[in-house]
């Protein structure tokens, strides 16, 4: 292959490569997932198709029970500043909730 087209196709590879990274990072819902996985999922299950969570009481995040969640977003800050079950209390952002609300919902688009 001539070198000039090996850089031309090593160029739009890398290109490719970095417009991908930089839509997983502005996406609320891969934010949202990495929440979830960092803070929820000792109890939830938090996957598509996941309905076994490890906590036996606690919602998979795809189940009805939680679209039915009323003003989900609103909950998740009580749930979270307060703690529940035996989930010690923390903090989100309201960024961060957004985040955990469209990841949740997105579950739900189905
Ligand atoms: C230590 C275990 C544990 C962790 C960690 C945990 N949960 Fe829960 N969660 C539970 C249990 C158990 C229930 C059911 C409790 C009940 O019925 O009172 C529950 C219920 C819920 C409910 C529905 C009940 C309601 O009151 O609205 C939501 C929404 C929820 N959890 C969200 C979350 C989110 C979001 C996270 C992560 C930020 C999280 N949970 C982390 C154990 C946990």
């Amino acid at each position: 292959m001539d070198r000039r087209l090996v850089m031309v196709v090593l160029t739009l590879a890398l290109s490719a490569c970095a417009t991908l990274d930089t839509r997983k990072r502005d996406d609320p819902v891969v934010r949202g997932l990495q929440i979830a996985q960092r803070a929820c999922a000792t109890c939830h299950a938090i996957e598509a198709g996941d309905a076994t969570s490890r906590a036996r009481r606690a919602a998979p995040f795809a189940s009805l029970e939680m679209r039915h969640t009323v003003g989900l977003e609103g909950r998740l800050a009580v749930l979270t500043s307060k703690g529940h079950y035996s989930m010690a209390p923390f903090v989100l952002t309201v960024g961060e909730l957004a985040d955990l609300r469209a990841y949740i919902e997105s579950l739900h688009t189905h």
